[in-house]
């Protein structure tokens, strides 16, 4: 039998080529977003799709009810524009935590407890050097960013002894698209060699495809000319 996988963010840029990945290399795919027009060219690659908002506990409990997976790799989030914390709009906030922190717990909630029965599978969360990082993204995206880096040490402890693995991959730039909601006005991508959306599906098939003994806790993929660190010393 295939074995199964979940992707959220599946409508997203690295999600998709995650989709086609794991679908050209013979997993069932699950394809999780909230776009339906999106999800049903995703249908092409042959996997199954779901229209679904993870922020709704309840809505992500029912969609994913008696689903047993052997892989889930968690893509699905939202940016938003490039804002220092007390300038952070009440609803962008509420959007952020919704769907990057609780969205999070609400989608490993329902997947989780199945492995533990089986005792295996590989859940792929998609970090980002934001998370570790000050200054490389919003304020509140980077927190809630460094909230999943706790997430996925937090979950792999409290999977300690057991068959499943849990992979974090921090992210540089990556070419999606998803930079447009910084709303800076500045082109990212033209004249940068940045990741692309397929480097990071190949990365993600090397984690999920490992022998079950190998776990790559944590991964860090950057744009070769993309660095992070340094100090900012101002005069008085
Ligand atoms: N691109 C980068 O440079 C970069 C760097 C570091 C980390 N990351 C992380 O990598 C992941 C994928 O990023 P991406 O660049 O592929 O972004 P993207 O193209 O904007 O895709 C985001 C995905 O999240 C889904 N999503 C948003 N809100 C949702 C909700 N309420 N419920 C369910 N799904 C929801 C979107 O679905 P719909 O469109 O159907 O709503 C979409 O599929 C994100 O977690 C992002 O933070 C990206």
């Amino acid at each position: 039998m295939k074995a199964t996988a979940i992707v959220t963010g599946a409508t997203g840029g690295i999600g998709k080529a995650i989709v086609d990945r794991l679908a050209q290399t013979g997993f069932s795919v699950l394809a999780l977003g909230t776009k339906p027009q999106q999800l049903s060219v995703l249908e092409e690659t042959g996997c199954r799709t779901l229209a679904l908002d993870i922020g709704d506990a309840g809505a992500t409990q029912a969609a994913l009810a008696g689903i047993e997976a052997d892989v889930l790799v968690h893509a699905a989030g939202v940016l938003g524009p490039q804002l220092p914390l007390y300038e952070t709009p009440d609803e962008l906030a509420a959007r952020l935590v919704s769907v990057n922190i609780l969205g999070t717990v609400n989608v490993l909630r329902e997947v989780v407890p199945s492995m533990r029965r089986r005792d295996r599978g590989t859940i792929v969360l998609l970090g980002s050097i934001c998370g570790t990082a000050p200054g490389t993204g919003p304020a509140l995206y980077s927190a809630t960013k460094a909230a999943l880096h706790s997430m996925a040490a937090n979950l792999r402890y409290d999977l300690r002894g057991s068959g499943l693995r849990v992979c974090e991959i921090l992210l540089g730039r990556v070419r999606t698209g998803i930079h447009e909601q910084l709303a800076s006005g500045e082109d990212l991508y033209d004249g940068y060699e940045c990741l692309l959306p397929e480097n990071v599906a190949d990365t993600v098939l090397h984690a999920v495809t490992s022998p079950p003994s190998v776990d790559l806790s944590t991964i860090e993929m950057m744009p070769t000319r993309q660095t992070v660190g340094g100090s900012h010393f101002s005069r008085q």
